[in-house]
């Protein structure tokens, strides 16, 4: 039995904020250094009040259609986000409400960016236990929230989005292989390292990042997952159709082809239009190329995330 890919979905809020945008805005920044260090031309931010269930209710929307099923079909419901609408309940069990389904199991997962390969890898399981047969699998940020806008090292990284899959069990494959990582003593290059506590916020409440840091860790694991999954599926990363990392800067995206000897045609980009939407990249990129016919059935899809934790994983599945 394999988890299947039978429906893929996204969303990215209102209109593109430019690069000039943000320097208009009084943003010490360039056009010409961001998109030099991290390839990002634009990113999307939500109006206040506009939460990571909205977005994510509509790329689970899209990609129910897209599966051809109806929200009361699906038994398992997983959200990807660092971001939820509240501490509790879970943004998927808000997602779950607002698509009229009862009686899914509904949980979030917080793995950052690398939150949609552990949460397609727990889904994974579930399926091929045999214990559910439809999953609705979703990453969703509002990242804009937990940034410092006076901390020009991060504001102009991130963006908001969302992106799903839906996941059917079937006897053809499939998702063929999966592999999630964590090594928590790297906690200190990439947090938000706050809490809200009596009614106050305690610590701070913002992103915090070791760029260099995270870029150096960044390329090795996704490298070294990416192989992984190759290895138990028993292929080699050159027989992947596409590789589409975690959507955060062109440059690792870049070095981890090059390091795993993939084409750089046969590696998905989207981070250029919608910025690092940490959770939401991975599936923002897999429906673009779904939905723009890159992607066809038959295709090996190799998926892999890597963010705050630290936390990565991979799946490798054929669409
Ligand atoms: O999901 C994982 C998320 N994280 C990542 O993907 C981040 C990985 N890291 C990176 O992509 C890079 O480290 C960055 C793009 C964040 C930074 O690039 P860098 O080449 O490591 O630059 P840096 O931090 O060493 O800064 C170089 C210079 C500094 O100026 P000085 O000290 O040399 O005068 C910074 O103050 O660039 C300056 N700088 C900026 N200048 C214009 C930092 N941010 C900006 C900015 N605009 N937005």
């Amino acid at each position: 039995m394999y988890a299947r890919v039978i429906g893929t979905g996204s969303y990215l809020p209102g209109n593109p904020v430019s690069n000039n945008d943000l320097a208009a805005r009084g943003i010490d920044t360039s056009d010409e250094w961001i998109v030099t260090r991290t390839g990002i031309r634009a990113r999307h931010l939500a109006e206040p009040g506009t939460t990571s269930s909205a977005l994510g209710l509509i790329a689970a929307e899209r990609a129910l259609e897209m599966a051809g099923i109806s929200a009361a079909e699906i038994d398992l419901i997983i959200v990807a986000t660092s971001t939820p609408d509240f501490i509790f309940p879970s943004t998927a069990c808000i997602i779950q409400g607002k698509l009229g389904n009862k009686g899914a199991a509904a949980f979030d997962v917080q793995a950052v960016c690398s939150g949609f390969a552990y949460a397609l890898g727990v889904a994974d399981k579930f399926i091929r236990s045999g214990s559910h047969r439809r999953a609705l699998v979703i990453g969703a940020e509002v990242f804009s929230r937990i940034l410092d806008w006076d901390d020009r090292g991060t504001c102009v990284l991130f963006g908001d989005g969302a992106g799903a899959v839906v996941l059917e069990a079937a006897e053809q494959p499939g998702i063929l292989a999966t592999a999630l990582h964590a090594d928590g003593s790297q906690f200190g290059i990439l947090n938000v390292p706050g809490q809200i506590c009596n009614g106050q916020v305690t610590g701070d409440p913002f992103l915090r990042m070791d760029g260099q840091a995270v870029f150096k860790f960044a390329v090795r694991v996704l490298a070294d997952v990416a192989e992984e999954v190759c290895a138990t599926a028993g292929i080699s990363a050159a027989e992947v159709d596409w590789l589409i990392p975690h959507q955060a800067n062109i440059r690792i995206i870049e070095a981890t082809g090059k390091r795993l000897g993939v084409d750089r045609d046969k590696v998905i980009v989207s981070v250029d239009h919608h910025g690092n939407t940490s959770a939401a990249s991975i599936p923002l990129a897999l429906d673009e190329a779904v939905r723009d016919g890159r992607i066809l059935r038959g295709h090996k899809v190799l998926v892999e995330g890597v963010g705050g934790g630290f936390a990565w994983g991979a799946a490798l599945f054929e669409f």
